[in-house]
């Protein structure tokens, strides 16, 4: 009898395997956005819920959309579909999208704004939806696909909402973080707080694994990425073990740079994803060192496609391959990105052996 034989089911699922440590002779692969616009069945589907945060609010549809992906092309998880920028909304901003361009939301510059944010146990009274999704997934997932929950960082999610959309550079929530320190303070631990109650209902609905999105942690240097990326990282990881021991988390600081290194280490978490910004042998060598790492293929690779989508595909697989490594690009798919191209990626990252 194998050793897998022996284990129970959970144990066969390759992402858990690697985010356990494991070095797998064939990363498993998913990818970041992989339910969305670049796919017909998404667009349908959306149209049919009417919007996007209708989508994200009804659990069958949102379930839906999350298993397409899987059903087209197999991936070894599924991420829950949803936003970072509903927890805001359960906090009591407002939050809307205009077409073509993005989020917005009500904006908070001072003490008085985060003073009017709903308590922490507030939110799932707006995000119980998001929880049920989770629990239709846990039932219509095959066994072998493992469950991604989700919630953005606090830094991140913090500039949408003094912005009040998205920035180039974060500069609003630069400015508050460097002219209103305290109430920037508050507003970090209250999304810090809401974001382990919300990550720890996900857990409890089914959720196997979760990830952070740091989107913006890149424009933190120094002391203020310590601060505002790595320690609120550390603080949920911390949070989230001590209420289940054993879940795996995820982190994404991208565009961290330098700040990669140790990353892991310093929060807690069982894996790094990379951004693309980096290389594949930088990654091995300075971040895989300490466990797992997720990434980094290009995401314009899924537009253009091609011999070059091949030679990279194989380049990243054949630098992590010592290691735990789970495939990924480095950020979100595209809207303009071609269906097939991701077939082209899964097809070659499962047939080489480097
Ligand atoms: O990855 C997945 O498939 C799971 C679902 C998911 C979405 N957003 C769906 C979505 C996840 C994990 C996110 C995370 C998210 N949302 C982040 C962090 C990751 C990143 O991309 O950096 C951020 C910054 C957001 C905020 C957000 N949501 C923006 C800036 C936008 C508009 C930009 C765009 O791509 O249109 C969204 C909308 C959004 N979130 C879409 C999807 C599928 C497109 C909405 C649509 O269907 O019109």
């Amino acid at each position: 009898m194998t050793v897998a034989a022996q284990t129970a089911p959970a144990a066969d699922k390759t992402i858990l395997r690697a985010l356990a440590g494991e070095t797998l002779p064939t990363p498993p692969i998913w990818m970041m956005r992989q339910a969305g616009r670049y796919l017909p069945e998404y667009r349908a589907t959306r149209a049919q819920a009417g919007d996007f945060l209708s989508l994200c609010y009804n659990p069958e549809l949102a379930a839906e959309v999350t298993l397409q992906p899987i059903r087209r092309y197999g991936f070894d998880a599924a991420i829950l579909f949803a936003d970072i920028l509903l927890v805001p909304q359960a906090l009591g901003a407002d939050l809307w999208f205009v077409t073509g361009e993005g989020p917005r939301l009500s904006t908070i510059t001072d003490q008085a704004g985060v003073d009017a944010l709903k308590p922490v146990d507030a939110i799932h009274d707006t995000l119980s939806p998001i929880y049920e999704t989770v629990k239709i997934l846990t039932r219509e997932l095959p066994t072998e696909t493992t469950l991604i929950g989700f919630a953005g960082a606090p830094w991140t999610v913090a500039t949408y909402m003094i912005a009040g959309r998205g920035t180039p550079d974060q500069g609003p929530a630069h400015a508050m973080r460097e002219n209103a320190p305290e109430a920037f303070d508050a507003l970090i631990a209250k999304i810090t707080e809401a974001t382990i109650d919300y990550l720890s209902m996900q857990i409890e609905a089914g959720a196997e694994v979760v990830k952070i999105f740091d989107s913006w942690a890149g424009s933190l240097k120094g002391d203020a990425f310590r601060r505002y990326s790595l320690e609120p990282a550390r603080e949920i990881t911390a949070a989230l073990k001590a209420r289940h021991p054993g879940i795996p988390v995820i982190a994404f600081p991208r565009e961290a740079g330098d700040g990669y290194i140790g990353f892991a280490k310093a929060t807690g978490a069982d894996c790094v994803a990379i951004d693309n910004s980096v290389s594949p042998e930088w990654a091995a060598a300075h971040v895989q060192v300490d466990g797992c790492v997720q990434g980094n293929l290009a995401s314009s690779h899924m537009v253009t496609g091609g011999q070059a989508l091949i030679d990279e595909t194989r380049q990243i697989v054949r630098a992590f391959r010592n290691g735990p490594h789970i495939f990924n690009l480095g950020h979100g798919i595209t809207p303009d990105a071609d269906p097939e191209n991701v077939a082209l990626m899964i097809e070659t990252v499962r047939s080489f052996k480097p």
